[in-house]
């Protein structure tokens, strides 16, 4: 284990945040501050982001160690996620944390963020039973949409991933359309409800095609050519959620149909993990649940707070990243953006 507890940066994307996680993974404190400020425009602005990092981090990382008791003096390792992401933000955020490893004399550990999310299912009394590798891990936000074996630290293979959009940004550009603001993804469940899932036909993009891929636009441009006969005018509320539910419900078999296919690619797989803030949809997780469930694997999908861009994931990634640097006695990376 590394000498002391370990202070985490994840500057990405639009959220600010930063974790103190204890050597053996405990979580001793951690805060997230979600920009605002995009809204406005309808998505992330980089510079917008990037700017907004570098305002907010000095204050999240003093709040942290606050709420955690400790003094830097403390610290024993210092990560930050170093790609991929939008590389303003990035740069930020592993400036900040290299710099703190210097004036603390610690080593700095460069963490990727995708990986971050392959490996927050292992955190200490998250899932029952634990999440032994290797397992398959679906990740699907606004920013990532693929399917990747986890095999070990530092060993991934990604089976399939987006050939277009993502799955969030396709719930975030329907909900647009809908009238429905940003980000527009829990806006779109929410009217869904009122709706009937079978109430309008749209097509299922690389359904029962061979591997994994995923694809969003033809859904998208499907939604599009229904609401053009209404122009300007307001939808009706009836239609509109009828939409969302139809929508919701094309994403939700295509995204069953992939799992299904990742799963026969991966016959060693015993537990399916779902990361991302769409595996909060609650559609969609019944449907994972049930795809596991018949093929005889464990589903996990981590608590909101942990599946959405946060720093404690950062934090648990270095930790096992210097574990395995260690135990095969390799040096840490602390200059990486490797992709899995
Ligand atoms: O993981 P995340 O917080 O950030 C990144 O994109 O990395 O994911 C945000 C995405 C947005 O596109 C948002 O619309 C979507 O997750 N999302 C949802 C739901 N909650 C969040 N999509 C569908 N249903 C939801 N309940
Ligand atoms: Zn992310």
């Amino acid at each position: 284990a590394p000498p002391g507890p370990v202070l985490a940066i994840e500057s990405s994307c639009d959220e600010t945040a930063c974790a103190i996680l204890a050597p053996d993974g405990a979580c001793l404190a951690q805060h997230v501050v979600s920009q605002d400020g995009h809204a406005h425009f309808g998505g992330v602005v980089p510079e917008i982001a990037a700017r907004a990092h570098l305002a907010l981090l000095p204050g999240v990382v003093r709040a942290t160690l606050d709420e955690a008791g400790l003094h830097p003096a403390d610290i024993g390792l210092v990560a930050a996620s170093t790609g991929p992401g939008l590389i303003g933000g990035l740069i930020v955020g592993s400036g900040f944390a290299k710099g703190l490893a210097l004036a603390l004399d610690v080593p700095f550990v460069a963490v990727n963020h995708v990986e971050a999310h392959a490996l927050t299912a292992r955190l200490p009394g998250l899932v029952e039973g634990g999440a032994p590798f290797p397992y398959l891990l679906l990740l699907v936000s606004g920013g990532h949409c693929q399917c990747v074996a986890v095999e070990g630290v530092g060993q991934y293979r990604k089976l399939g991933g987006t050939i277009d959009d993502a799955a969030g940004e396709a719930f975030d550009k329907v909900a647009k359309m809908l009238g429905l603001g940003w980000p527009g993804g829990p806006a779109l469940e929410k009217l869904a409800r009122e709706g009937d899932p079978t109430a309008i036909p749209l097509p299922r993009p690389l359904w029962r095609r061979p591997g994994c891929d995923f694809s969003f636009s033809g859904l998208k441009t499907a939604i599009a050519q229904k609401l053009a006969p209404y122009g300007q005018d307001a939808l009706p509320r009836r239609f509109a959620a009828d939409l969302a539910a139809s929508f919701q419900q094309a994403v939700a078999d295509v995204v069953a149909d992939r799992i299904e296919h990742a799963l026969d690619m991966m016959p060693q797989a015993r537990l399916l993990v779902a990361a991302g803030g769409v595996a909060a949809n609650t559609v969609l997780r019944a449907r994972l649940e049930d795809c596991a469930a018949r093929a005889g694997v464990r589903f996990a999908a981590p608590p909101l707070r942990l599946c959405t861009d946060n720093a404690v994931m950062v934090g648990w990634a270095a930790l096992e990243t210097w574990r395995e640097a260690a135990r095969r006695h390799l040096p840490v990376p602390d200059d990486r953006a490797m992709r899995p």
